[in-house]
Parts: C-alpha cells; sequence; structure tokens
C-alpha cells in the first residue's frame, strides 16, 4: 500500500453539460466539506472530479473556492502547444488548476484507436509537469481475462506506456488504474480477491524498475469498474487499493457522497 491518502476520482466521461457539471460540482463540495468537519480524524481521502474539457474551467472554480476537490482533465495531448486541430495542452489544464490527467483510458484505446505509442508519450508530458500527476489506466478486455491473458495484457500495456520513465529514478507521484474492460459500465465489478492478486503483480513490475521505497512514496495503484457505494470499501481498504476510478456511480452528489462517506468511514 502506499503512503499517500486514498484517491477517489470521479470520472464523469461525456454525460454532463457545463452547467449539469457546476451543480454536482457545488453539491458534492457541500457534503465533502460537511463530511470533513464531522469526521476530522477520518478525513484523509483525496477526492477528485474530472470532467469534460468544457466544463473543467467551472468545476476548477468551485474546488477553488471551496478547497473540497481537486480536479483531473480526461486526457490530454503530448505536446505544449502547435497545429494540433481538437487537443488540449497541458500547458492550458495546469492554467485551469487540474492536477490528474487520465491517460490510456480503455474508452479511448476502443474508441478513438489511442495506440500504446501516443499513451507512452502522454504519461510522459505528464510526468515531465511538476504540477501534474499522471493515471494510467490498463486493463484486460473479457476475451483476454477468458483466456487467462490478464497478467500478459498488464505487462504489455504497463511496460509500453512506462517505458521511458522505467529508465529514470522515480520522483514525482503517479496513479495506476487497474480497469478490467468487462467491469466498466456493466454494474458487474471485479471480485477484490482478483484484484488484489493483480495490485500485487502491478506493484512488483514498478518496484522491479524503482525500488520499493519509492513506490510505497509515489504510486498509488486504484481500482476502477462499476465500483458503486455497496462495493467501494471491498477496493478501497487499508489492503487492498489506494483508491477507486468511479464513472457511472459518481453522477449524482448522493451517489458520490455515499461513497466518499464509505470510504472515510473504513479509514
Ligand atoms: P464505471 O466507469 O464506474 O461506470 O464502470 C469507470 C471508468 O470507466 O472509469
Amino acid at each position: 500500500m502506499s503512503s499517500l491518502p486514498p484517491l477517489l476520482l470521479a470520472n464523469w466521461k461525456m454525460n454532463l453539460c457545463v452547467s449539469e457539471s457546476r451543480s454536482l460540482a457545488r453539491a458534492i463540495a457541500k457534503s465533502v466539506l460537511n463530511a470533513r468537519k464531522n469526521k476530522s480524524t477520518r478525513a484523509n481521502v483525496q477526492v477528485v472530479l474530472v470532467p469534460s474539457f468544457t466544463a473543467l474551467d467551472a468545476v476548477a472554480r468551485v474546488g477553488s473556492r471551496s478547497g473540497a476537490f481537486s480536479i483531473g482533465a480526461q486526457d490530454c495531448f503530448w505536446e505544449e502547444r502547435g497545429a494540433y486541430t481538437g487537443e488540449e495542452s497541458v500547458c492550458s489544464l495546469r492554467e485551469i488548476g487540474v492536477s490528474f490527467v487520465l491517460i490510456g483510458h480503455s474508452e479511448r484505446r476502443q474508441y478513438v484507436n489511442e495506440s500504446n505509442e501516443a499513451i507512452r508519450k502522454k504519461i510522459e508530458c505528464v510526468s515531465n509537469d511538476s504540477t501534474m500527476i499522471p493515471v494510467l489506466c490498463i486493463g484486460e478486455n473479457h476475451s483476454q481475462k477468458i483466456l487467462g491473458k490478464r497478467k500478459s495484457v498488464l505487462q504489455q500495456q504497463l511496460l509500453s506506456a512506462l517505458k521511458g520513465l522505467f529508465q529514470r529514478r522515480l520522483t514525482r507521484e503517479i496513479v495506476i488504474a487497474y480497469e478490467p474492460v468487462w467491469a466498466i459500465g456493466t454494474g458487474v465489478p471485479a471480485t477484490a480477491v482478483d484484484c488484489a492478486e493483480v495490485y500485487r503483480y502491478i506493484r512488483g513490475l514498478m518496484e522491479n524498475a524503482w525500488g520499493a521505497a519509492a513506490v510505497g512514496r509515489l504510486c498509488r495503484i486504484i481500482y476502477g469498474g462499476s465500483v458503486s457505494e455497496s462495493t467501494v470499501t471491498d477496493f478501497v481498504s487499508k489492503d487492498i487499493s489506494d483508491g477507486a476510478l468511479i464513472g457511472g456511480a459518481s453522477l449524482t452528489a448522493s451517489g458520490f457522497t455515499r461513497i466518499v462517506h464509505g470510504v472515510m468511514d473504513s479509514l
């Protein structure tokens, strides 16, 4: 387990427009602050809202006024600036106050054919920015799971994305989100036992490259895929994982708040 606080990222994907994102952010801010007040000794949970690009600024303003949560982006481009129509740079994200960036989410691998090489370049670009933490998403699909290829798929995704970083000393934080593709949006999460084995495997690969001390200090391994208020503590607890990436269940203030409370109570 990492020595960093548990991380709860709300991935809103493309589900909300700007005004809806702002309202949801305000409601979540209120209840996170209340929870922190009431549970001061157990309140060490880092909450990150990850809206679509167009809603980032509005949600970031709520975050900086309230101090209730940090902001994440769902993607970024690997160049600082230039002729890249439709892309977003780390420099713009930094200016808005983004501190986490999802990279290589399975929906981007699937719908826009994001390649391992693109993912590697994005990881390098975000890791080079001292204000931002990359969240690398990896996970096997259903047929890979059935064929018993889970570990080889995870190894290949991890090694190709972190190839450059593995050659250097780890000096900045990084988050690995294990998201089995077959669990995303299906209502059927992986089992905690399954995940525990995967985390050990992922942690082992990182420790080989960076050493156990640096990994313990700077890396969090989190779970994503149909996390709900009733299952979150199966995944986020002292000896299982360092947090969760939550899609569907983060789209209502009441649901997401119960997830945050559940994790705070379990610490
Ligand atoms: P889900 O999405 O919680 O709706 O399964 C998780 C994700 O894709 O990050």
